[in-house]
């Protein structure tokens, strides 16, 4: 059993309801509830299934259980048989929350985006968390996965499930553990890198923090059933905030590699090839690529939940502001660089014919939230282009938080009859030889084309 030095010593001592919890988690008997059946919580439901639990999906999304419960997966890298395969296992999916009393764990992975003015939304933790609250049963275990700033579980969470659960319950809080009238709280971020086939999932350690070490272990105990490795930590805040730190810091170093590209385009110098030589420094330097813009759930909206808490303290968080800032300045460049393009050909933006290659904010996945392509369609069509995309992920882009493009997938074909072609995204199904070959004018934003030479290119 993997348990902290700490805690071994007291486990004897644990009251009955978590020994019984712990065993069941150990043994995988246990019972547990996923709240939120998206790219987070579908995947996580599936590998509890196959890992021995008994799994039941909770979505307020009617088509997506519909879906589910007739064995057909909505995200395109889980293909049906996976659903069907977990299904089989005992895999249910349902929008009856009275289930959740049922379940020995439960673990929400709900939206957190920004609202208009780019301040935390948390409406789905919290109306999420209003729909656990009369559910909660003696000994329960609730996980929040949705990144957040610090404080959210215990400032958020904890208020309404102890004031709105029918029982009277209380969370377990430091100090003595309670032998009746408690359940367990902790948060577990979510580290999932869609696209990223280089390490296994389960080979991506868990960080768990409770708030108290009863439920830290717990957490950590369930995870283990699906990850190598949980790494516990002291606090749930912790544990949020070291969410925001890995995003923060991917977003300041994008935002630096950004900034230094539009140095170097200015410099004659190749980024790139830069960051390619940089990256042989066997220590003390790790790789970002510049890109057209942040894109997904994560990089361009979570630093904003720190930034945003951190005026509670009377702290200007600096760097993710001036991140920010850089990131979302570069669907505007890739703009202009179309500009110059069809400049160079004694072309205007205005009537030219653009297609854009890749709408997912990133290469192989089919993900296109926050994506920096829905922002260059939205500019280029503000200068009078005539904007069309082929995406083999996107067969139809229609309406999102904050677009409405009703589009459909252009074919790959005649590329010569469009002014431009503008590479968004470089996913690896696109041949680039055959693109530059077959284009009148090619923007390369991902450096697509690299090892091609051709005076149709002009990378940006
Ligand atoms: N997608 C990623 O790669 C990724 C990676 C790391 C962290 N995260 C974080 O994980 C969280 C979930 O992200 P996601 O990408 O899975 O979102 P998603 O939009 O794909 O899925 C969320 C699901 O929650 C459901 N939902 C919303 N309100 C609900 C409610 N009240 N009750 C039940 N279900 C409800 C929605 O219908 C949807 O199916 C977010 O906080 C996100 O920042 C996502």
């Amino acid at each position: 059993m993997a348990c902290v030095p700490g805690l071994l010593q007291v486990e004897s001592s644990l009251p009955q309801i978590a020994k019984e919890r712990l065993r069941r988690l150990e043994e995988r008997t246990a019972k547990i509830g996923v709240i939120g059946l998206g790219y987070v919580g579908l995947p996580l439901s599936i590998l509890l299934s196959e890992a021995g639990f008994s799994v039941t999906g909770f979505d307020i999304d009617e088509k997506k259980v519909v879906d589910l419960e007739a064995g057909r997966s909505y995200i395109f890298r889980i293909p049906n048989t996976e659903i069907q395969h977990a299904q089989q296992l005992g895999f249910k999916a349902t929008t009856e929350f009275s289930n959740l009393s049922e379940q020995d764990a439960v673990i929400m992975c709900v939206p957190t985006p920004l609202t208009e003015h780019r301040e935390p939304d948390l409406s789905y933790v919290e109306n999420t968390t209003r729909s656990v609250a009369p559910w909660i049963r003696e000994g329960q275990l609730i996980v929040l996965e949705s990144t957040t700033y610090p404080g959210t579980t215990e400032e958020l969470m904890i208020p309404i499930l102890e004031a709105e659960n029918l029982l009277g319950l209380k969370v377990q809080g430091p100090g003595i553990a309670a032998e009746h009238g408690v359940f367990y709280v902790a948060f577990s971020p979510e580290r999932e890198d869609p696209g990223n086939n280089t390490v296994a999932r389960r080979d991506i350690p868990k960080v768990v923090g409770g708030h108290e070490e009863i439920a830290t272990e717990l957490a950590a105990v369930l995870y283990e059933g699906i990850f190598t490795r949980s790494v516990r930590v002291s606090s749930t805040r912790v544990a949020e905030m070291t969410k925001l730190l890995e995003n923060i810091y991917r977003s300041v170093n994008i935002a630096l590699v950004n900034e230094l590209k539009l140095l170097s385009l200015r410099m004659g110098v190749d980024i790139w090839e830069v960051i390619d030589a940089a990256a042989t420094k066997p220590f003390g330097f790790h790789p970002f690529y510049p890109g057209p813009g942040l894109g997904g759930h994560c990089i361009p909206i979570d630093p904003f939940y720190l930034s945003w808490k951190a005026k509670e303290y009377d702290f200007n968080t600096r760097f993710i502001e001036l991140a920010g800032e850089v990131n979302e300045s570069m669907p505007a460049h890739v703009v202009d660089y179309v500009a110059k393009g069809l400049n160079q050909q004694k072309k205007a933006v205005n009537g030219s014919r653009i297609l854009m290659l890749g709408m997912a904010y990133k290469k192989d996945i089919d993900d296109l939230r926050e994506s920096p392509s829905l922002k260059v369609i939205e500019l280029l069509r503000d200068q009078g282009a005539e904007v069309l995309y082929n995406d083999p992920y996107f067969p139809t882009v229609g309406r999102g938080r904050r677009y409405n493009l009703n589009m459909t997938c252009t074919p790959l074909e005649s590329l010569d009859q469009y002014d431009c072609t503008l590479i968004m995204t470089d996913h690896s199904d696109y041949d680039y030889e055959e693109i530059v070959t077959k284009s009148q004018l090619v923007v390369d934003s991902r450096n697509a084309t690299k090892g091609i030479h051709s005076s149709k290119i002009v990378r940006c």
